[in-house]
Order: structure tokens, then C-alpha cells, then sequence
């Protein structure tokens, strides 16, 4: 097949953890006869600094006219004062607005090889596998903001029509799982929650009864996703919420450099990245853990690109070189020398060659 992909590296470690990306996605197209074009552009940080716009026109045209992007991570200490006018988290925003990815998927899911890097002890991760679905384009992130310099106001927003694509992306998701939404709001509080709930109630009594539909407030689902991650499947919530679960429930699968995410508009041209941010503190080091990147590519290939053997081999890469014991300092074990950046990367393509050549 071929395709034309955007590549977004962005800030910090984004360079690094795009380079494992971008070579894993050569090594796919070489052992299975694809073609892949890709095509890098600016954003964030390093668009703010070439053209003054954390997603600049020509990145714009770029992403419009790929299949598919693939960014890194944007933001940093250089443009985060608190005056700081245009700021790169903006630039991502934007993107992920002109895209219209409403929905975005963070599949959290455990592996008995990471469970000792997980601070959570380990019979509280056997058989976590999650499917949160975050609502991408809406809420309180894209809302009116006003700052004096005593008062600051940000604004959440939500329409019914926003409400229900994104409650039905996880629903149909759900059916194809094992058929279990859990809606996390703040109902008892939040006039938007209130009508997340009955829209999302209404929607389960009248288009998807054949599902079973938790509702829960999103203090106690902090809570319970600690306590018994085990019992969730498809999970659904507007865009903090989802921004802030999800950190929190990284930590079941060991690391924030684990997990990936895939953001999927209607016709399914997706952007695809890890959930982590650009960690300045470690960039430019080559000790970030790319795997959350790699299984971002697995995630491209599978929605967007319509391979999912190749998805599945990734996939299979990754854990098998976790397994062999390469790993990088976020997920090592405590007798081990953690790994660089690209060893990991490395790693995850020697063993995707011998598996691919397996079949
Ligand atoms: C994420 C990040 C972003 C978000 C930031 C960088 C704007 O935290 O993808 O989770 O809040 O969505
Ligand atoms: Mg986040």
C-alpha cells in the first residue's frame, strides 16, 4: 500500500522518539512491500521559534493533505512564562482542531513484563485492558479564556452533537470489546456533566441497549482505576477528565512512555502520538523510552492504514524486547542498565524482522 504520512517531531524528546517511530515505520514498509512517504513538518516549540505560530500555515497544508500524521511532543521551558503570548500546547490544540479529532483513544493495557515497574502491586494489574476514549475538541480546553491581573476565567462548553459523536465512537468500540462503557463525569457539580449524563443516558437507552453503561463521578473514578482497573472496559470522558485519567492510569502499565493514542475525526484520517509530553529535562539525552511512539505507529497502522497484521507485529515487538531485557531507565529493573533511545528502537526492529519473518 501506499501512503503519504506527516511527521510532526516537535520539542524535547519529540525528535528522538520520532526517529524510532519513523524507523520502525521503514522497517514495515521494507519487510512488507509498502510505501510510505513521509513528509516532516514544524510544530509547536520549533514552529514558534521558525514562524511565530505553533502551527503554521505551511504545517496546516501539509497535515491536510497526508493520510495520516504522526507527531512527537510539543512544549517546554522555553516558551512557558507565565506571559509567554503564543504558547506551543496552543499549537497541538490547533492542529488536533483543524483535523477535527474529536475522539481520542488511550488503550491501557498491562503486561506481566511491566508489572514491576508499575508502583501498583502487581495483582492489581492482571488483566487490565482499557480503552479510554477521550473527548479531543471540545470542553473547557477550547473554551473563551479571559485573564486581568487579579481574575482569570476559562470557559467549558459542551453541545449535544459533540457530546454524542464521542459517546458513540465508544460505544461502537465497546460492542467490539466486551460490551462495557463506564461515562466518567461530574454530574453532582458541572452543568456540562449533567448534560454529558443524560445525553450519554439517553443515547444507551434508546441506540446501544444491548450495552451495559457505568456511570461515575470523576473523583471516584480516580479512585477505582487504582483500585480495580481490572473491571473496566471501554471508558468515556470529556477532554480534562480524559487528559488527567489517563496520566494516572499510565501508571498500571509502568510508565508514561508506554502508551500511545490515536485521535480519529469521521472519516478516520487520524493523528496519531504518544500521551506523554516533550520531558525537557531528559531531551536531547537519548534515554527517553520511544515505545510509546512506536505503539502509536502499531495504532496508525491498524485505524488509519488498514494493516493490522502489521499492527499486531509491532505490538508483539515491543513487549518481545521488554522481555529480552532492553529497557529504557523509566521502566528498567533495578539490576539492569537501562537502555538508550535508539537501543530501544533498535531492539524493537530486530525483533519485528524476525517475527515478521516468522509468518
Ligand atoms: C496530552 C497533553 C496535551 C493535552 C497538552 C500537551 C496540550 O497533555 O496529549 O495529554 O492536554 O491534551
Ligand atoms: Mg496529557
Amino acid at each position: 500500500m501506499e501512503a503519504l504520512i506527516a511527521i510532526l517531531p516537535g520539542d524535547g524528546i519529540g525528535p528522538e522518539i520520532m526517529r524510532e517511530g519513523v524507523r520502525v515505520l521503514e522497517a514495515v514498509a521494507e519487510s512488507a512491500g509498502h510505501r510510505f512517504e513521509l513528509r516532516e513538518a514544524l510544530i509547536g516549540g520549533a514552529a514558534i521559534d521558525a514562524a511565530g505560530d505553533g502551527f503554521p500555515t505551511e504545517t496546516r497544508a501539509i497535515v491536510k493533505e497526508a493520510d495520516v500524521t504522526l507527531l512527537g511532543a510539543v512544549g517546554g521551558p522555553r516558551w512557558s512564562a507565565p506571559n509567554t503570548p503564543v504558547r506551543p500546547e496552543k499549537g497541538l490544540l490547533d492542529l488536533r482542531a483543524a483535523m477535527n479529532v474529536y475522539a481520542n483513544l488511550r488503550p491501557v493495557k498491562t503486561h506481566p513484563a511491566l508489572y514491576s515497574a508499575s508502583p501498583l502491586r502487581p495483582e492489581y494489574l492482571i488483566d487490565v485492558d482499557i480503552m479510554v476514549v477521550r473527548e479531543l475538541t471540545g470542553g473547557i480546553y477550547f473554551g473563551k479564556k479571559n485573564r486581568t491581573a487579579d481574575e482569570a476565567t476559562d470557559v467549558c462548553t459542551y453541545h449535544r452533537s459533540e457530546i454524542e459523536r464521542v459517546v458513540r465512537m465508544a460505544a461502537l468500540f465497546a460492542r467490539e470489546r466486551n460490551g462495557k462503557v463506564a461515562s466518567i463525569d461530574k454530574a453532582n457539580v458541572l452543568e456540562t456533566s449533567r448534560l454529558w449524563r443524560s445525553v450519554t443516558d439517553e443515547m444507551f437507552r434508546e441506540e446501544f441497549s444491548d450495552l451495559e453503561l457505568e456511570t461515575m463521578f470523576v473523583d471516584a473514578a480516580a479512585m477505582h482505576l487504582l483500585t480495580r482497573p481490572g473491571d473496566f472496559d471501554v471508558l468515556v470522558t470529556e477532554n480534562m477528565f480524559g487528559d488527567i485519567l489517563t496520566d494516572e492510569a499510565s501508571m498500571l502499565c509502568g510508565s508514561l512512555g508506554m502508551l500511545p493514542s490515536a485521535s480519529l475525526n469521521e472519516d478516520r484520517r487520524g493523528l496519531y502520538e504518544p500521551i506523554h509530553g516533550s520531558a525537557p529535562d531528559i531531551a536531547g539525552q537519548n534515554i527517553a523510552n520511544p515505545c510509546a511512539t512506536i505503539l502509536s505507529v502499531a495504532m496508525m497502522l491498524r485505524y488509519t492504514l488498514a494493516l493490522k497484521e502489521e499492527a499486531a507485529l509491532i505490538e508483539q515487538a515491543v513487549y518481545a524486547a521488554i522481555e529480552a531485557g532492553y529497557r529504557t531507565g523509566d521502566i528498567a529493573q533495578a539490576d539492569t542498565r537501562p537502555v538508550s533511545t535508539s537501543t530501544m528502537g533498535d531492539q524493537v526492529i530486530e525483533q519485528y524482522r524476525q517475527l515478521a519473518k516468522a509468518i
